[in-house]
């Protein structure tokens, strides 16, 4: 077999096999094939398109390609959980202790934070002590006496995905459904879940902008699963703006612990409620959601969930007197209030702005090798559909210097008030199973 007969074939619009599909990845992945010829098997993949099949052989050589995480020696069903990515998304952090305090195991590799977006690992690593990377042995060992660890992501999972995601950076082949879903299945697969709930944002913070491309890319992920015997749940939910009101790294720990006591952010809430409502169902094998939301209210209310966080932070080293005392966690030397100038109605806040606004601060990383200030952040005092006056503060910038006046101006520019009030938006949009 030839690479550029396979080029010219996908170039051609047809479908290809297995085998071909395997032999591009193994050829890739081993040196064997160079980046020109990658190249124009993406480009040909992205304006032609790929049917299922294929989808699920690319993501099946993918997994291949390098090593899988054994979770055998874990009892029950392993369930994970993918965000497609956002900005003041905090949702593992809270669904993790809440499947855990069910006796779910939560066996989870979690990545770093680069761009606008904030990663799992990142926060955690906010909280003094915590270690996010353990053996293989000591990660089992967590999950099977806490029924939760979450690590960073180690080893040599879907190499061919690392090799081809920067390829697609640099070759404009980062948008393509069945590019994206092959390369965010392929390492779940590869960490070992036995069941996933995608959580496929929309909006202004997202990858995908309208309902419609999220509701393909869904099913396409949905679909994967299925045929590599993975049980998957999507749900398309909203990042037309920031989930929850903190942004940042100890910001969002706080805001989690809330939301585990009972008393955080409603719609935030409502979204957690949900991922882990679904996790229940695939993990127990249930199919009533209204009686798996109870159960993560039940546990919520009780303050088993907020025991099962504390469990798991000091079980990785992690100082779990933050519980009780959040002030235990890294605050940042200045605040600063951004005033509103007119009267109206929040109508719009654009979420990527917000998270570079973030990552401006330092809360996040323009470059993979950037560090991070894991207390500086934003708090959004005002969300779409509030009701604004001169004066009165939209956000609250938490800073380690004194200038943040290139920040502030982001701010002010993602943020649009209106004299109307706008319809709610919709939290979650659709799930697909
Ligand atoms: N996230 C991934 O892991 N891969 C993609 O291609 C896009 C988002």
């Amino acid at each position: 077999m030839r690479m550029v007969d396979v080029i010219h074939k996908k170039r051609e619009g047809e479908a290809l096999t297995q085998e071909e599909i395997a032999f591009v990845i193994q050829e890739y992945t081993h040196g064997g094939a160079p980046d020109y010829q990658m190249s124009a098997f993406l480009m040909a993949t992205f304006l032609n398109g790929m049917t299922n099949e294929e989808i699920s052989y690319l993501t099946s050589a993918m997994v291949e390609s390098g090593d899988r995480v054994d979770l055998s020696a874990i009892e029950g069903v392993k369930v994970d959980k993918h965000s497609t990515g956002g900005v003041g998304d905090k949702i593992s952090l809270i669904v993790g202790p809440v499947v855990a305090s069910l006796g779910i195991p939560v066996a989870k590799m979690s990545g770093r934070g680069l761009g606008h977006t904030g990663g799992t690992v990142d926060k955690l690593e906010s909280i003094p002590g915590f270690q996010i990377e353990l053996s293989s042995e000591a990660f089992i060992q967590a999950v099977n006496t806490n029924k939760i660890a979450i690590v960073g992501q180690s080893g040599n999972l879907a190499p061919a995905d690392k090799k081809m995601y920067a390829l697609r950076d640099v070759t404009a082949t980062v948008d393509s459904i069945p590019l994206i879903a092959s390369s965010i299945m392929s390492k779940k697969i590869a960490s070992g879940a036995d069941a996933i709930v995608l959580d496929v944002k929309i909006g202004s913070g997202a990858f995908m902008k309208t309902v419609e491309d999220a509701r393909v890319l869904a099913r396409t992920m949905v679909d994967i699963g299925n045929r590599l015997n993975r049980k998957t749940i999507a749900m398309i939910t909203d990042m037309e703006q920031p989930l929850g009101r903190e942004i940042g790294n100890a910001n969002e720990i706080r805001e989690a612990l809330e939301v585990l006591r009972g008393t955080g952010d409603a719609e935030l809430t409502e979204v957690a409620v949900a991922v882990a409502a679904y996790m229940i169902m695939l993990g127990t094998g249930d199919t009533d959601y209204e009686a798996a939301r109870n159960k993560v209210k039940d546990v919520i209310l009780s303050g088993q969930a907020v025991e099962a966080f504390r469990r798991f932070v000091a079980s990785q080293g992690g100082d779990a007197r933050v519980v009780d005392h959040p002030e235990l966690l890294p605050t940042a030397r200045y605040s600063f209030e951004v005033a509103a100038v007119e009267t109206g109605y929040v109508s719009r806040i654009n979420a990527e702005q917000i998270g570079i606004a973030a990552m401006l601060l330092g809360a996040g990383r323009a470059k993979k090798e950037d560090s991070i200030d894991y207390a500086v952040g934003l708090t959004l005092n005002k969300k779409i559909g509030d009701k604004v006056a001169p004066g009165e503060s939209i956000c609250t910038i938490h800073a380690n210097r004194e200038d943040v006046r290139e920040v502030e101006a982001m701010i002010r520019g993602a943020y649009a008030i209106a004299e109307a009030k706008p319809a709610p938006l919709q939290l979650i949009y659709d799930v697909i199973v």
